[in-house]
């Protein structure tokens, strides 16, 4: 089996996490090819009292599965304190972490970039991204100004101080001048960033050789992303998005393999939307259902804490999510969430001026007064979490999952009933 590719559908938060964890014990290597540690994937193991919960953010979902390698490729933003406080906390959780593999090409989350981060939310005001603070946006913007520090860079220490110090002559004159703020000492950042040097060392190589030489061998493996479709550079709901490419054109520029060795491409969809951050949300609820929904669905940050704005499931966004990363099948989410509500509403269009969009207008403009035509389902009332086929489900819950496929254009291969392992129909096999 060749590359499979496993992206967000939706804002993020869709269970793409446990859906990786899920395709278990077949899996060679994991791959995270963008993002950083603004990903926050909850993955649960185990049943009743063995019920262990596990929080991830820089490491990649295949860390829990025993004899799968994890790989933090080159399209992902490191903070190196970050990687070895979680190494370290799930290690102390006996978790063994000692096959992750790093990029050496990946960039590095300098200090002085989660301080801009912060900053320049503190001054876009009502304008802000509501970022998760972690310096990933500056972080990105330095890769493509090419004066960013890469991985390789922290074992030499003549070109880490060079670059440190031709980063800082330009971040301080905009740290101190614009924002009124301290600069960053060249020598302290250089040694900071040097210190994790030793620790790395072992971790780090060229993953995209190491990754076709796997994928030679008939390896499987599957390229994780982090973020979502709506929240990719390109494809998203610009500004309000993330910095890099979470869509599955990313995973080829953030891993080294190329589209040729990629079989399948699987999007993780919620049974209804969440969002965390600023930004356009046609169907959020901003009234009571909105609430039940966060409370039934324990919609709040795995990496920031903050409540998620909830709203009902978006098939114009599935059906766009399906059209740019080419997918082959979706793993819908959550579905148990929706028990208990009397009707369900799905969004089948939009309406923006008076005009029915089908597909995502063309501008954020438009996208940000695009009001939801809704399609309202009956819903259903019966405990579904303990469901392993699609024929235990009640009818009206079938018809959601059946309008859900026929409206995103891609099959639902997968259905998740509860967080845990065993809660997931399983429709059709994703890896064969
Ligand atoms: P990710 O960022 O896409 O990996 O998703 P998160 O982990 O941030 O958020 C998804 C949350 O939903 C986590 O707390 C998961 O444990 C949980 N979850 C995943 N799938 C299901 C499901 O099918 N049902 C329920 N009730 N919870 C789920
Ligand atoms: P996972 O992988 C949900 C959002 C932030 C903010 C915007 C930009 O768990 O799905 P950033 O710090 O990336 O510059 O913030 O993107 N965001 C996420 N929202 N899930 C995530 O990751 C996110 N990663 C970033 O809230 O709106
Ligand atoms: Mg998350």
């Amino acid at each position: 089996m060749p590359a499979v590719v496993l992206v967000g559908a939706q804002w993020g938060d869709e269970g793409k996490g446990k859906a990786t964890d899920l395709l278990g014990s077949r899996v060679d290597a994991v791959v995270k090819f963008n993002g950083g540690n603004n990903a926050g994937h909850t993955i649960v193991i185990g049943s009743g009292e063995q019920r262990e919960k596990y929080a991830l953010h820089l490491l990649p979902s295949g860390i829990l599965t025993p004899g799968c390698m994890p790989i933090i490729g080159n399209g992902v933003v490191i903070d190196p304190s970050v990687l070895f406080e979680e190494i370290d906390g799930l290690e102390a959780r006996g978790v063994d972490t000692s096959a992750l593999v790093v990029s050496a090409s990946a960039h590095v989350i300098a200090p002085y970039n989660r301080t801009i981060d912060k900053i320049t939310e503190r001054f876009l005001g009502n304008s802000r991204i509501g970022t998760t603070g972690r310096g990933i946006g500056p972080t990105y913007a330095d890769k493509m100004s090419r004066i960013g520090i890469r991985v390789q860079d922290l074992f030499d220490h003549d070109v880490l101080h060079a670059k440190v110090a031709g980063a800082l002559e330009l971040k301080n004159q905009t740290l101190v001048k614009i924002y009124n703020r301290k600069g960053f000492e060249i020598d302290a950042v250089v040694d900071e960033l040097a210190s994790y040097a030793d620790r790395l060392r072992p971790m780090v190589a060229d993953t995209s050789l190491l990754l076709s030489q796997m994928l030679d061998d008939d390896a499987t493996v599957v390229l994780e992303a982090g973020q979502a479709t709506l929240l990719d550079v390109d494809h998203g709901t610009y500004p309000f998005v993330t910095s890099s490419n979470a869509t599955a054109g990313g995973a080829c520029t953030g891993s080294g393999i190329p589209p040729t060795r990629i079989s399948r491409v699987i999007a993780v969809v919620k049974a209804y939307t969440t969002r965390v951050g600023e930004g356009p949300f046609p169907t959020e609820l901003l009234d009571a259902k909105g609430e039940e929904l966060r409370n039934a669905g324990a919609e709040f940050g795995t990496t920031t804490g903050r409540p998620r704005r909830c709203g009902w499931f978006d098939a114009v966004i599935a059906r766009y999510a399906s059209r740019i990363n080419g997918v082959t099948d979706f793993v819908l989410t959550k579905l148990d969430v929706l028990t208990g509500m009397d009707e369900v509403p799905v969004c089948v269009a939009y309406d923006v001026d008076g005009v029915r969009h089908d597909e995502l207008p063309m501008t954020q403009a438009e996208f940000a007064r695009a009001v939801p035509i809704y399609e309202t389902f009956p819903g259903w009332h019966e405990d579904i979490s303990a469901a392993q086929s699609l024929e235990e489900l009640p009818r009206n819950c079938r018809d959601y999952v059946q309008a859900l496929e026929d409206m995103s254009k891609a099959p639902i291969s997968a259905i998740g009933v509860g967080p845990g392992r065993d809660e997931t129909i399983a429709v059709r096999d994703l890896l064969d």
